[in-house]
């Protein structure tokens, strides 16, 4: 039970955002936006939850997402309207009318000038009358049928309508005894968006079009790992994907490489210094298959000699071995086979076009044979975004330094039951970006004032920006007042906060201080005589204004 000494708080992992720091996300989104909208990216917005299947087959059951980190439930029994509508026709009593049509939810038969509207819903509220009454009465319209009947049918023990409720002359209620529920579905919180957008990508047949595809996405996506700084059960991502018919371009190497430049622009724009680009390709899906069976035989003597982590993986998935952060393994997993010696033709020549087209836009990059990325949906370039490690305390991520990953994911579509619609994209891990820009603007900070900066103090140094003005009246009787001018003040585009006329002109100013540039006092005089007193906190000044030229002056 919670009690005043130990109140409710918010989960492990997850936390709130709030004023001040919450105007960097607002400002972080919206530049995002802007660099979205320049590259021609239009966005989407998928469920946060998903059936399971969807992350399973597409992120893959044997990584560590899918294994261990997802959020998963069996949701309740679903009512299925086609179950009860089979059923209702395969009836050993029914006698069969003469015409007939179908549709959801709804079958309408015809027999000598009788139309009979049957409607099936998964029980008999007011809602389902209306309805059928609405049916009805469009039918008896439209074929101009001299006799129309309603009935609703719903699963035995759903008949029953509240007792004030009568049904209407016409219409009757039938219950059909039968299960007509679908056993539970397992459901997922998105651990990631990547899935979510290829499904809604197949579902509204978006390939149609003939054209690519380029689709962002801002929004918060959930995985049960051990909590710590710049790593999160509930996180924000800010994404993008261009998938498209191969037609269209979307397996085209400029693709990679215009998705990585408009990154360097956003992480530009933004403000992130030292960025740094890692990329490599992962090949064809054969190309990995060859290289996983090479990786397996090499593994297999020195597996022993690796962290308990490491040897489960070389079992289950050797390729998350290259991922490993363990020290102690480093120089083993150096000394592996490269998957760049394994590449065919194509995937070699795909990505020395990518690099090809970095070079010429001047975006810098290193390459990393060793980055395969945790997701197992990865064909051809895969890539991070990384800052500063925990040794440069501006980067403010600790040992979670990766900002943004990505790559492209050519087999994704087909592997969730789609078309062909070769693929790439990234998301960036948006509480890692803030966490990097309030360092930044911390380093910098202390920087500029001589002191040494310490990682910690970074929230503190993120201000949100001052109102314009705080309005103080005097005395409860100018409450009113106050809040008129505040009004009009704040439809002239100002911001203002009004204080209360029971506080002391002392406590109001220093309310006033904390959070306006200016005060404005409205006394008893001011409200007969229309002048205010303004004071300006940064210069110290104040000054009796004519409420007319009011706006100006707080606009300074
Ligand atoms: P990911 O590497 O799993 O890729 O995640 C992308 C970014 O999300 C990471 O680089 C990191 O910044 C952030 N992130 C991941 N887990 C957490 C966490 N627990 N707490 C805070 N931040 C986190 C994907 O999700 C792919 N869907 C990216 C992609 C899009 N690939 C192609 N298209």
């Amino acid at each position: 039970m919670p009690t005043p000494s130990n109140p409710l708080k918010a989960v492990r992992g997850t936390r709130d955002l709030l004023p001040p720091e919450t105007a960097l996300w607002n400002r972080v989104e919206s530049i995002a936006r802007s660099v979205f909208s320049r590259y021609g990216f239009g966005e989407i917005r998928t469920p946060i939850f998903e059936d399971t299947q969807l992350f399973a087959r597409g992120v893959g059951e044997e990584t560590d997402i899918v294994s261990k980190e997802m959020y998963t439930w069996l949701d309740g029994e679903r009512f299925s309207v086609g179950k009860l509508m089979g059923a209702w026709e395969s009836r050993p009593d029914a006698d069969l009318p003469l015409t007939r049509h179908a549709g959801a939810g709804l079958i309408v038969y015809f027999r000598e000038g009788t139309l009979e509207c049957v409607g099936f819903r998964a029980k008999a509220d007011a809602q389902a009358i209306q309805w059928m009454r609405q049916v009805v009465s469009s039918y008896a319209q439209k074929d101009q049928a001299t006799n129309v009947r309603g009935k609703l049918v719903v699963p035995v023990g759903m008949g029953r309508l509240p007792e004030a409720f009568s049904v209407p002359a016409g219409i009757v209620v039938e219950e059909m005894a039968g299960n007509y529920f679908e056993s539970s579905q397992s459901l997922t919180l998105r651990p990631e968006n990547t899935a979510g957008v290829v499904r809604a990508y197949i579902e509204h047949n978006l390939g149609d079009s003939g054209q690519f595809q380029k689709l962002f996405y801002i929004g918060p996506q959930f995985r049960r790992e051990r909590p710590q700084r710049g790593r999160y059960r509930q996180f924000w991502q800010i994404g993008a994907e261009v998938l498209g018919p191969v037609t269209s371009g979307s397996e085209s190497p400029l693709r990679d490489a215009e998705v990585l430049e408009m990154l360097a622009t956003l992480l530009d724009e933004l403000g992130v210094k030292n960025w740094q680009l890692a990329l490599n390709s992962v090949g064809s899906a054969e190309d990995r298959k060859r290289y996983v069976a090479i990786l397996r035989d090499a593994l297999a003597p020195i597996k022993h000699q690796l962290c308990p982590d490491n040897q489960r993986r070389a079992e289950t998935n050797p390729l998350r071995v290259l991922d490993s952060k363990e020290p102690n393994d480093q120089a083993l997993i150096d000394g592996l086979p490269k998957i760049a010696d394994y590449l065919d033709e194509s995937s070699r020549e795909h990505f020395s076009q990518v690099l090809a087209a970095l070079d010429a836009c001047g975006v810098p990059y290193t390459v990393n044979p060793r980055l395969v990325r945790g997701l197992d949906y990865y064909t051809r370039t895969t890539f991070e975004f990384t800052v500063p490690s925990s040794a440069d305390p501006a980067s403010g991520l600790g040992t979670q330094n990766a900002l943004l990953g990505g790559g492209r994911y050519d087999g994704l579509s087909e592997m969730l039951g789609g078309p062909r619609a070769p693929g790439i994209g990234f998301a960036i891990g948006e509480d890692r970006l803030i966490l990097t820009l309030q360092a930044q603007a911390a380093a910098d900070a202390a920087a500029k004032a001589g002191v040494p900066h310490s990682s910690q103090s970074h929230r503190d140094e993120w201000e949100a920006p001052k109102l314009d003005a705080y309005i103080a009246p005097l005395g409860p009787e100018r409450n009113a007042a106050a809040l008129a001018l505040a009004r009009e003040l704040r439809r002239a585009g100002l911001s203002v906060e009004v204080g209360d006329g029971a506080f002391r002109l002392k406590k109001s100013f220093e309310a006033a201080d904390r959070v306006a540039r200016h005060i404005v006092i409205l006394g008893e005089d001011e409200a007969r005589s229309g002048i205010l007193t303004v004071k300006t906190f940064a210069s110290g000044e104040q000054k009796k204004i004519e409420q007319p030229a009011l706006v100006t002056q707080l606009r300074i």
